[in-house]
């Protein structure tokens, strides 16, 4: 794949706040983006170009549709303060794949993913800020922008990737969270698209994010459609509980994203000798757990957040805490080596980390 390569000026370029305290989510964004088109049937004219607005017909299928899938990694400042690493990119690339061809997508090739993201943050280098708990974030994303309002899937496709220089995804940091558990909506059905990484499912989970921001909770804990009983996971995370000193997670059987941070959180966690069960815990179980003193933590994990200890339930207008809203020993256990192994703090053994090569 040839990359047409513009850049802005260096007169016109951005850079970091002075203050990483400035950072936030995903409100910042870098100097450049890649881009890249598929039409009559190719991946055509890959660029990199200065970040700013597309020009798209109001008819395009991903405005009406919504046929789009995303990606969420993120690149991190090694402790050399020099170097720059993804983690598990091949996974992201891999899973967009999975995403595009449940959309009824034209995938974009790993290869070519991986190729493009690199070249664009070698050259957006210098926007990975250097302070504990921030790094860059990558947002991959394919939209569908053939013009035409009937129902089908697109002929034509975009890809791009946007990077944004990003803070703790919780205001909170590494703290307890308070979690609002869905009683009546629901994110995904089994057939359905949970398991992609697509729009909808986020459209979906709004309305009850805004009731648990009201209760003062960060996210919603999604329970299955069909008994609204079993735990599934959380807005942008898959959440672990330990129960009896056994660590479980959902399995990913079709409603639930497959977490990058989800598999490297069970192999650091069985590498560490604990057990490990990828099993349906429902409700009920995890609040008589909370109430017996068999459930000791709470967690979730994903790329945003990374793991973000939770200390309190919100249940049909009950509160339950979680281990004394503190953050337990397994979850600060498996936050110390993931991070460690993200920032180059800690050996990676698992050959997790790729390092942003120069092109
Ligand atoms: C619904 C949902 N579940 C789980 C995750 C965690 O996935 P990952 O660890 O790949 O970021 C995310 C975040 O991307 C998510 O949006």
């Amino acid at each position: 794949m040839d990359i047409n390569v513009k850049l802005k000026p260096q007169s016109e370029r951005g850079s970091l706040p002075s203050d990483d305290n400035q950072l936030g989510f995903g409100r910042i964004f870098t100097d450049h983006m890649f881009v890249v088109d598929y039409h009559e049937g190719k991946w055509k004219n890959a660029r990199i170009m200065p970040f700013g607005p597309f020009s798209l017909s109001p008819a395009s299928l991903v405005l009406h549709y919504g046929q789009e899938i995303f990606e969420g990694m993120k690149a991190f400042r090694q402790e050399n303060k020099k170097d720059v690493s993804f983690f598990r990119p091949e996974k992201n690339a891999k899973r967009m794949v999975d995403s595009a061809i449940r959309l009824d997508m034209e995938p974009f090739p790993e290869e070519h993913f991986l190729t493009g993201l690199n070249k664009l943050v070698n050259i957006e280098r210098d926007w990975v800020p250097n302070s504990h708990g921030t790094s860059l974030y990558l947002r991959p994303t394919l939209i569908a922008t053939e013009s035409v309002l009937g129902l089908k899937s697109s002929s034509d496709y975009r890809f791009y990737i946007i990077l944004s220089p990003v803070g703790p995804y919780f205001s909170e940091g590494f703290k307890p969270i308070k979690i609002y558990v869905e009683p009546s909506y629901v994110r995904a059905v089994h057939g359905g698209i949970g398991e992609a990484k697509t729009g909808g499912n986020y459209a979906a989970s709004l309305l009850a994010l805004k009731k648990a921001r009201a209760s003062g909770c960060s996210q919603v804990l999604w329970l299955d459609a069909k008994e609204h009983k079993y735990i599934e996971e959380v807005g942008t995370m898959n959440q672990f509980f330990v129960m009896d000193d056994i660590i479980y997670t959902a399995p990913t059987d079709g409603t639930v994203l497959k977490g990058v941070t989800r598999e490297s959180v069970l192999q650091l966690a069985k590498d560490q000798g604990y057990k490990v069960k990828e099993e349906y815990l429902a409700i009920d179980q995890v609040i008589d757990g909370i109430k017996n003193g068999a459930l000791s933590e709470a967690f979730g994990a994903g790329t945003a957040a990374s793991i973000a200890p939770v200390g309190e339930l919100r249940y049909k207008e009950k509160v339950y805490q979680i281990n004394n809203n503190r953050v337990g020993p397994i979850s600060e256990k498996l936050y110390e080596l993931l991070t460690g192994i993200q920032y180059g703090r800690i050996k990676d053994e698992y050959g997790w980390n790729v390092l942003v090569k120069d092109d």
